[in-house]
């Protein structure tokens, strides 16, 4: 098992190239929320152009869909271009690890229908995403079940696979207590609905529906790339079924499920990206060091430890680091939507007058991002003296949010959650008009 992980690791890293960083300057004071009549609204901006205006990718970063490789291009197209989000390689590695200890914990009753076979399902949120390609990787590298095509773990979903030949997969062995088990990852698929939308939670909800009926007992784990997902064939099924269904996100359903049979979760520290998120718009701003309030002290006292986050300058990013959330730990992560301790202090509006900010969420439906990320933001928002304009997108057109973006002259920066990771231009291209 060790030997799988570490080559999932060393499998798995993404490709980058460099980059430089640097500050910028602010802008005069301006407003505004979802309502334009907004009384307090001074929706000047002053003569920055908007592409030099500071803008930051989150949650899905710009890369190609197929090959994972980073879109340099978006993620440097001004000084002020970064990315937030999250380790996804640890996260993966993360969830893959929670789901093998769980069965070595309960080997004893796990396999329901005592064949020796060890039967799981997945649900894939998109195939085109690095962080859902990521976790697939890390379920199937910690169960044994991958397989390498061109020098990296297959991500491809399964469909089904009854009697273990997919390609995309193979066969795991596991040895317990002296006995030797097979894992089979009896189906798999992209939970994607007909109208294009992906991460999915009602297709995932009837696709477990469908798997129950052609596998019945052979089922003994339910493996999701998140919690919306897992959430969703929990109620449908696997609670009623008592087997134990393991997400990503840590929002406050899945946590609270755990105490009635969710097997776990992965919190991805959101606390920390909602926060690094609008920071790094606030700093550039500001007109200051970029580290300020992240690895630096700013002049409220708010600083993040290096043990939740790191930044690879190359890569113009920031990554938060993931925490598994089981039935050992599940008390303390009840409240997903809460502040991060140390970086909850109030920004002096003086010294940091208030800017306005054009945020868009890629679909509005989405579990992680409305129930836990935006509440987040929303929290921030105030602390850092900005107004924010939310935009909810329907998940499959990135046009249904760009549309909506008609005035960028209005704000004084953006936050930008694309549809696609190979997007990125659709924003860019409005922006340098
Ligand atoms: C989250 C998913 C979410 C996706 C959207 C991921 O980081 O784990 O829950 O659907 O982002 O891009
Ligand atoms: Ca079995």
């Amino acid at each position: 098992m060790k030997k799988a992980l570490a080559l999932f690791l060393a499998a798995v890293m993404a490709l980058s190239l460099t980059a430089c960083g640097g500050a910028s300057s602010s802008t005069p004071a301006a407003d505004s929320t979802s309502t334009p009549s907004d009384s307090t609204a001074a929706p000047t901006t002053g003569d920055v152009a908007n592409k030099d205006k500071p803008l930051v990718w989150f949650n899905r970063q710009p890369s190609n869909s197929s090959t994972g490789e980073l879109d340099m291009t978006a993620l440097n197209f001004n000084e002020d271009t970064y990315y937030v989000g999250f380790d996804a390689n640890q996260g993966a590695e993360l969830q893959g690890t929670m789901i093998l200890d769980y069965i070595t914990a309960h080997i004893d009753e796990i396999d329901r229908n005592g064949d020796g076979i060890i039967g799981y399902v997945l649900a894939i949120g998109d195939i085109g995403h690095n962080d859902s390609i990521a976790r697939t990787r890390g379920v199937r590298a910690a169960l044994g079940t991958a397989v390498e095509k061109d020098g990296v773990i297959d991500s491809a979903p399964v469909g089904t696979n009854a009697d273990g030949n997919a390609s995309a997969v193979q066969d795991g062995t596991l040895e317990i207590n002296g006995k030797t088990y097979i894992v089979r990852e009896l189906a798999s698929q992209e939970m994607k609905n007909s109208a294009g939308a992906t991460w999915d939670a009602a297709t995932a909800g009837n696709a477990i529906g469908t798997w129950a009926a052609s596998f019945g007992d052979q089922i003994d784990i339910v493996a999701s790339n998140n919690d919306g997902m897992g959430m969703s064939m929990f109620n449908a099924w696997s609670n009623a079924n008592k087997v134990p269904t393991f997400g990503y996100d840590a929002n406050a359903d899945a946590v609270a499920a755990i105490a009635e049979g969710y097997g776990g979760t992965i919190s991805q520290h959101a606390d920390v990206q909602a926060y690094l998120t609008l920071r790094v718009l606030r700093n550039a701003l500001d007109g200051v060091d970029i580290d300020t309030g992240i690895g630096t002290e700013d002049d409220a006292g708010n600083v993040l430890s290096d043990e939740v986050y790191y930044y690879n300058a190359d890569e113009r990013s920031y990554y938060a680091l993931n925490v598994a959330v089981t039935a050992e730990n599940y008390e303390d992560f009840m409240d997903s939507t809460k502040v991060y301790e140390p970086v909850s202090a109030q920004l002096d509006e003086t010294a940091h007058p208030t800017k306005s900010v054009w945020l868009n969420i890629y679909n509005a439906a989405d579990n992680f991002l409305s129930a836990t990320y935006q509440p987040l933001l929303q929290n921030y928002d105030d602390l850092l003296n900005l107004k924010v304009e939310y935009i909810g997108g329907d998940g499959q057109t990135e046009g249904n949010i760009t549309n909506r973006l008609s005035n960028p002259s209005q704000y004084d920066a953006f936050a930008i959650n694309m549809v696609k990771t190979d997007n990125a231009a659709s924003y860019t291209g409005l922006l340098s008009q």
